[in-house]
């Protein structure tokens, strides 16, 4: 009998709802969201636990715990989470809380556990990897252990990518499967290791990383190593013809990718979003690299053909993105951590047959989106600031920031009903 328990969302009083209810009253569709909602704490509250909890996260990549006893932690908010994976092989997401008087049970960020087991640093009541508390010391008679199991969420792999969601009634992941899952399928992401995990520390709101990221308007300003290589850093109109003779050499390749867009229309009917897109890189362009050329083995249906000189852009839920080249990919964890402090780590992903050295340089690999994401978070900071002036009131979107635009209705939508409820 399993003892792990998955954690129920709304346990504690929801925060009061009349600055949300105010914050919502001042938004205008079409245009930035309102100063409170980059800097209110009771806002940013609402959201961990009524929009964020709600949904799917990128946590990793199956090949970062390869062994029975591997673990990582990933915080999000508040909450800590062990990914361990147990002797059955199965990978799951442990609350990382004590349930003796609550104390982070695992302090370190990865590692194997010892023996196979997590000893609370406190009391040392002890769990398996599974979650079983094994051992608690000096405990009466008609003590329980299996009632005080690590509390559980759900988590799912992906073509390799590990997703977790902290409700207890989580969002229909089929959208995912179809969208996500296609796209890393053919990129051969099942078959993956990581070159590199970086974490970027961001001095903004949450809303403002996943608002920039999800518009390229910016690109041709803010990014001009990314814009030399990337058509979609241009108007529609003027990537068409590039996209086209991609979409051609993918025809010829025998490589099946397409357009994929599951986002907004099913929120609140209970699926999660998820997008694909397809896009070209500049001629002479083989993958987003300082020179141009392939920086590590071709990857999934590319092998043994060629560059199709093109990639795809994936997004899942609210948090996460992921870029996929033909010889390497990035995942894009977003991960809100207070109202005014959000941190994204990217996870570097070449194929897992590559060798450091010989087959790729990690500093290769990195160059394009390190240099990029350093870029982004100047100009995510320069953002909160103005943000914050007391003079500020929020501007249209415009055409190139559509999915800026999407992104933010569907958030407010949420928190409407949040509102209401
Ligand atoms: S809080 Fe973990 S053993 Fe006491
Ligand atoms: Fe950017």
């Amino acid at each position: 009998m399993s003892t792990l328990q998955t954690i129920k969302l709304h346990a504690k009083a929801a925060p009061g709802r009349d600055s949300l209810r105010a914050a919502l009253a001042d938004y205008r569709p079409g245009h930035a969201l309102p100063q409170s909602f980059y800097q209110d704490p009771t806002i940013f509250e609402h959201d961990m636990r009524s929009f964020v909890m709600a949904h799917w996260h990128c946590v990793g990549h199956a090949s970062m715990v390869p062994n029975p006893g591997d673990f990582f932690t990933v915080e999000i908010g508040t909450e800590s989470i062990i990914i361990v994976r147990g002797k059955d092989r199965q990978i799951r997401a442990l609350l990382n809380v004590c349930r003796h008087r609550g104390s982070r049970v695992c302090t370190e960020s990865q590692g194997t556990a010892k023996n196979g087991m997590f000893v609370c640093p406190y009391h040392a009541w002890t769990y398996s990897c599974t979650g079983e508390l094994e051992r608690a010391r000096l405990m009466p008679e008609d003590f329980r252990k299996s009632d005080y199991g690590l509390k559980q969420v759900p988590l799912r792999v992906c073509e390799g990518v590990l997703f977790i969601t902290y409700s207890a009634d989580p969002l229909d992941f089929a959208r995912v499967e179809e969208s996500f899952g296609h796209a890393a399928k053919v990129y051969g992401w099942a078959k993956a290791k990581v070159a590199l995990r970086k974490m970027y520390a961001i001095n903004g709101n949450w809303k403002l990383v996943a608002e920039n990221y999800q518009e390229c308007y910016h690109c041709g300003p803010a990014h001009q190593e990314y814009s030399k290589r990337h058509v979609f850093a241009r108007p529609q109109a003027q990537r068409e013809a590039a996209d086209q003779a991609m979409a051609a050499r993918d025809a010829e390749l025998g490589i099946g990718l397409t357009d994929v867009d599951c986002f907004a229309e099913d929120a609140g009917l209970g699926h999660e979003s998820a997008d694909s897109c397809r896009s070209a890189l500049l001629d002479g362009y083989l993958t987003g690299s300082r020179d141009g050329q392939l920086v590590a083995p071709l990857m999934g249906e590319f092998k043994g053909k060629r560059s199709d000189g093109g990639f795809s852009f994936l997004d899942v839920g609210p948090t996460s993105n992921f870029v996929a080249y033909p010889d390497y990919g990035l995942i894009y964890r977003t991960i809100p951590l207070t109202a005014s402090k959000t941190a994204f780590e990217l996870i570097w992903l070449v194929d897992e047959n590559a060798v450091e050295g010989t087959d790729y340089r990690t500093d290769d690999v990195a160059w394009m989106w390190d240099y990029t994401s350093l870029e982004d978070k100047k100009i995510i900071e320069f953002n909160q600031a103005g943000v914050n002036s007391a003079f500020f009131e929020p501007g249209p979107y415009t055409p190139m920031e559509s999915d800026a635009a999407r992104f933010v209705d569907w958030y407010i939508s949420s928190m409407r009903q949040v509102a209401a409820g």
